[in-house]
């Protein structure tokens, strides 16, 4: 697919409804009693995946822009066939939990890309609530064979990779254990997981403090809900950079999910100098960015922790006037494909220079969107990589765009957004 550069940009960039927040409501919801709600989520195949892995074990779920979601009075069952995650790590990382409490034998699959994402990190603690899983090599990759004995053990465990999909893995399987489950976090990733299981009535309490976050869950079986999903910030951060980096270009975002987790890239951007109004109301955001002149800064991945943001603040990084330093970003070599050598090629193929040392990147930018070249990209079963190079094609000289596919899991709308707001 060709992504023409744009000569002016306006507009309002409705984003899809947030992916992880999406994925929980259908958790949730099916293993509640009674009828859920969900409106305005996420319709990208990896929602789509576990909403059909949530029907394969008996929740009842109809609708399209509002989906009742019915789950059944004596819970989930195991299903037959096996539970094809797709491209999406997160439901099979979230799904290994929740199965913790379908006693019963699982088959978990996924695409190419998933198939090469360590599953150990969930594997190891769900073993010592007494779930065994039986994976490729010595990371645990899918195929996957999960066995449930039923009631699980209460664990009490400090997650060491920071990881919103581990913890959230844990709470899932903590519903069902003999005893309050207590996991810790050092880097505090998205607490959609246990702010929402306590919004469905689960006895959860949460303690900060300057060593992280630490997350006890006292077993229960959650309420149904209706729930309402906000726009993704992590969708948003495209559009925002867009309108930064483009030299006339203003977008606009709205009822953007607000959480602090999630919007470590605006602080970002503001101290690389990006003109973006930002007003929040409760636990939404809306914010128009407009056309600015960027200067480098510093990034350390626990601002932008699960560093979703990081391959389109390398495209602002590359645009910006001197030198970007990204930190501690080895969790970039293990999402949908390796986003740590895959941001700095799309930083290189635009005119920037990256040096690397270790797990960290500095990239010295060109100045300018105007200085970047025309570039070919994408990455097959990536989305977020395919979105950075079509944006940086959009806002630069134009872009060659291969598995323009990849959108599908997360954006499917995300080429026709180009087009409708480029004038
Ligand atoms: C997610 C957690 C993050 C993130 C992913 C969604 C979630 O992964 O990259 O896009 O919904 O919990 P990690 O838990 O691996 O950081």
């Amino acid at each position: 697919m060709k992504v023409e550069a744009a000569r002016r940009i306006r507009g309002i960039a409705d984003t899809p409804g947030d992916k992880s927040i999406s994925h929980r409501a259908l958790l949730i919801s099916a293993l509640a009693e009674g009828t859920s709600e969900i409106s305005g989520h996420s319709h990208g195949e990896d929602v789509v995946r576990t909403k059909i892995i949530m029907q394969q074990l008996g929740a009842t779920i109809t609708g399209d822009s509002t989906l009742t979601v019915r789950g059944t009075r004596k819970g989930l069952s195991p299903s037959d066939g096996t539970l094809y995650c797709g491209n999406s790590g997160t439901t099979m990382r979230l799904l290994m939990g929740l199965l913790g409490g379908i006693a019963g034998e699982h088959l978990l699959d996924g695409d190419s890309s998933l198939r090469q994402r360590p599953m150990d990190r969930v594997a190891t603690p769900l073993a010592l609530m007494g779930v065994a899983t039986y994976g490729q090599g010595i990371e645990q990759t899918a195929p996957l064979r999960i066995c449930t004995p039923g009631k699980l053990e209460a664990i009490n465990y400090s997650v060491p990779v920071p990881s919103a999909q581990v913890k959230s893995a844990l709470l899932f399987a903590a519903l069902h254990a003999e005893g309050v489950t207590t996991i810790s976090e050092s880097v505090r990733t998205r607490t959609n997981t246990e702010d929402m299981l306590a919004i469905a009535g689960v006895e959860i309490s949460i303690s900060n403090s300057t060593k992280g976050r630490s997350i006890s869950l006292t077993p229960s079986r959650p309420a149904s809900h209706r729930w309402a999903v906000p726009q993704d910030p992590s969708q948003a951060a495209f559009f925002l950079i867009a309108g930064v980096i483009h030299p006339d270009a203003e977008i606009t975002v709205r009822d953007v999910y607000a959480a602090q987790e999630r919007t470590g890239f605006l602080n970002v951007l503001q101290r690389m100098g990006a003109a973006i109004d930002v007003e929040r109301h409760g636990d939404v955001f809306s914010a128009t960015s407009r056309s600015s002149s960027l200067t480098g800064t510093t990034i350390s991945s626990s601002e932008v922790p699960s560093v979703d943001e990081v391959p389109i603040l390398t495209v602002a990084a590359a645009a910006a006037a001197g030198t970007t330093t990204f930190l501690d970003m080895a969790e970039l070599r293990i999402k949908e494909s390796n986003r740590f050598q895959g941001s700095i090629e799309l930083a290189r193929s635009l005119g920037a220079t990256v040096d690397v040392d270790g797990d960290s990147f500095t990239v010295t930018g060109t100045g300018s969107s105007q200085n970047f070249q025309l570039i070919t990209g994408g990455e097959a079963g990536d989305h977020r990589m395919t979105m950075a190079t079509a944006i940086a094609g959009w806002c630069g000289q134009g872009a060659e765009i291969q598995h323009s596919d990849s959108v599908l899991s997360s954006f499917p709308g995300f080429f026709q957004l180009l087009s409708s707001l480029t004038e």
